[in-house]
């Protein structure tokens, strides 16, 4: 186990029957905003491996402790079945550095910056949100996070915190897909930027003269967001050749 770090979890937040946030003491284990670290257990007796591990975004800011994790527990899994019954107290493993590319450092200058989130790919941003740098490099900032069911709207108040702090320059839309919340837009992330509800919820343009768009979660969303991103003429940000469109997917 000696590349793996112990820490311990100091507490845990049950959102619905499968979301679940840990939070982590782990002294030493840093990151950068956008970054994810991984979360392991020993592995079962048997196993080719010591210890089965995942990677997992940092939802709290750097500097910030303990560590935070969003997750969804995935029936089967090799892991959040076994993370889901973790209680604090209870031992988990890190390892002491992040890794990822998905961090605001390496988004180029953009007058707007668009964070589109399903699922748990909303925690990435919830630590970027929290920093100092996008408020400085972005005159505006729009926070989207869209559900299957409004129950999956988790992190209103870390979300309200964070439009408190910057009230002219951050906008946030949720989104439902199979449900009906007052306050969401009904469909998916792609058709609203088509049809451009996203754009009028938000009071923000999305266009490749002004804006950065940074995605997050479900591989299909991102694919076909990106195509319709395409279809306003934004491309892929590369750091040989600069775009607009900065992706993580998550499996
Ligand atoms: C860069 C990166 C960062 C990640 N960060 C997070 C995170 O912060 N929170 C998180 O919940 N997961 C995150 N994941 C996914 C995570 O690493 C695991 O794959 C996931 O927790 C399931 O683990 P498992 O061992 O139980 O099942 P696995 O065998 O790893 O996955 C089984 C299946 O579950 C589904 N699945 C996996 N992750 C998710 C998810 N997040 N939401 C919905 N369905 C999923 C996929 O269909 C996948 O094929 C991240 C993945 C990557 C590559
Ligand atoms: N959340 C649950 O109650 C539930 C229940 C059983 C199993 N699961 C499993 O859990 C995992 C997913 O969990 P999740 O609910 O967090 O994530 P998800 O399936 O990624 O759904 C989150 C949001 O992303 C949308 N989405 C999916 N595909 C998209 C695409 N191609 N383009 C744009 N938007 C898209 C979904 O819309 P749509 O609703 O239109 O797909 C939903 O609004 C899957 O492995 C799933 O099989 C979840």
């Amino acid at each position: 186990m000696s590349k793996w770090v112990q820490g311990t979890v100091a507490g845990k937040r049950q959102w619905t029957d499968r979301l679940i946030s840990l939070s982590v003491d782990a002294p030493g284990v840093t990151f950068v905003a956008g970054q994810f670290g991984r979360l392991a257990l020993p592995a079962p007796p048997g196993s080719p491996e010591e210890m089965v591990g995942r990677p997992y975004s940092f939802v709290n800011p750097p500097g910030a402790t303990p560590h935070e994790f969003y997750f969804i527990t995935v029936p089967g899994g090799p892991l959040t079945p076994r993370l889901a019954a973790l209680e604090p107290g209870d031992p988990v493993w890190l390892l002491p550095r992040a890794n990822g590319f998905f961090s605001v450092a390496e988004v180029p200058a953009a007058d707007v910056l668009w964070c589109l989130a399903t699922g748990t790919g909303i925690g990435p941003f919830l630590s970027i949100l929290r920093t100092a740098e996008p408020w400085t490099r972005f005159r505006r900032v729009v926070l989207v996070h869209a559900v299957r069911f409004a129950e999956e709207l988790t992190y209103r108040e870390v979300i309200a915190s964070i439009a408190a702090a910057h009230p002219t320059a951050f906008a946030t839309v949720a989104v439902v897909s199979r449900d009906h919340h007052p306050d969401a837009l009904a469909g998916r992330i792609p058709e609203l930027i088509r049809d451009g509800q996203l754009e009028a919820r938000a009071g923000v343009a999305l266009t490749a003269e002004c804006a950065h768009v940074m995605l997050c979660g479900n591989p299909a969303m991102v694919e076909d967001t990106q195509q319709a991103l395409e279809e306003r003429g934004m491309r892929r940000h590369r750091r040989k050749q600069p775009g607009h469109i900065t992706v993580e997917t998550y499996w």
